[in-house]
């Protein structure tokens, strides 16, 4: 064993330590020089068969160019580590002058803009929200509307049914009587808001599934004036002040009198034109003052009580300030129709 050869090995160690220009590399060095496998180690297992003078002379030596690879070879790799660091920050640098992703902010349909601000009309005149059950059955949504079985007018309010005594209801206006039964006596101001079914062929004026807006009122001395009065102010609230309302005579089986509610036609202002046919009006709603078996049958006396009801259809409502042409729209959920609302929601 020479001691020059212990030289040369640390003088080759450090001068490829030196040349190391990443850790990588770097790692390899001292695999060469400090593994299990390498020189160094071989020599330091030879020790052994050297004389006891001898072994502790080269083990100094052998030991020291040991420390001294591998002192070099830390300070080296702490070197190259920071500048591996420093690198890949600045690979990683975010440009933050970058204009963003836009995020796409959806629109409300139409319909739900127009359903909370006809509700919000009404809460406005003291009407208070009343809920009832979609799936309804033949009494609520017939009988007690002063339907009974054979009524011609169910002809025109075809529905799905459940079974025989359990449908999808046709209109809002049952819940008229679950409301005065559940009062007993006393003032009612509703309105109920919610969906309605008619067994329809869907076309651009039909749909199986739409809604509606009941509106109630009883109370002593109710007469058409207040009826007239409150629908005058929603379709004023709603379309604009210069809109005039007209009541026309029509048939219920739940109102008497009952009257169809027009609006002066947006196009032409009441002077006729193509969209109003040339009548110059609209129509929007049913309505009419509370039939009074209807009354009787949910516990209000006629002859103490009286008052009047209403049903609107929200997407005729929709479809009329909108100039929407198709009802089929608002079920369709195409993004297309929905984003030009955008604005109003
Ligand atoms: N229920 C009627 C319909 O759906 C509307 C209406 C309600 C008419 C209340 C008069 C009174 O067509």
């Amino acid at each position: 064993m020479e001691k020059e050869t212990l030289l040369l090995l640390q003088n080759a160690a450090l001068k490829q330590i030196e040349e190391a220009d990443n850790s990588e590399a770097l790692n390899n060095v001292r695999n060469t020089f400090l593994s299990k496998k390498s020189e160094l180690s071989s020599l330091m297992s030879q020790l052994g068969t050297l004389s006891s003078e001898q072994r502790k002379e080269y083990g100094q030596v052998i030991n020291g160019v040991r420390v001294t690879i591998t002192n070099a070879i830390e300070q080296k790799m702490a070197l190259l580590k920071a500048k591996e660091l420093e690198a890949k920050l600045a690979r990683e640098t975010i440009d933050i002058t970058l204009p963003g992703k836009e995020g796409s902010v959806g629109a409300r349909n139409p319909f739900y803009v127009i359903e909370e601000e006809m509700i919000e009309i009404f809460l406005g005149m003291g009407f208070e929200i009343a809920d009832g059950p979609e799936v309804e059955s033949d009494h609520y949504n017939f009988e007690l509307m002063n339907i009974p079985k054979d009524h011609p007018s169910r002809d025109m309010q075809d529905t799905f049914y459940i079974d025989d005594n359990n449908l999808l209801r046709t209109h809002t206006s049952p819940v008229q009587a679950r409301v005065m039964q559940a009062k007993k006596e006393g003032p009612i101001r509703v309105i109920c808001p919610g969906k309605t079914y008619r067994r329809d062929d869907d076309d651009a004026t039909h749909s199986h599934q739409f809604a509606q807006i009941e509106g109630l009122v009883v109370d002593k001395d109710i007469n058409i004036g207040h009826l007239k009065a409150t629908l005058e102010l929603f379709v004023k609230k709603m379309f604009g002040e210069k809109r005039e309302i007209r009541l026309r005579s029509s048939y219920f089986p739940f109102t008497e009198p009952s009257v169809e509610v027009d609006i002066t036609c947006a196009n032409c202002g009441g002077k006729g034109c193509s969209m109003c046919k040339g009548t110059g009006y609209i129509e929007i709603l049913g309505a009419g003052m509370v039939h009074p078996n209807v009354l009787k049958m949910s516990g209000y006396d006629p002859e103490v009580y009286s008052g009047f009801a209403f049903g609107v259809g929200i997407e005729r409502v929709a479809i009329l300030r909108y100039g929407i042409d198709d009802i089929r729209k608002f079920y369709q959920n195409d993004v297309r129709f929905i984003r030009q609302f955008k604005k109003a929601s």
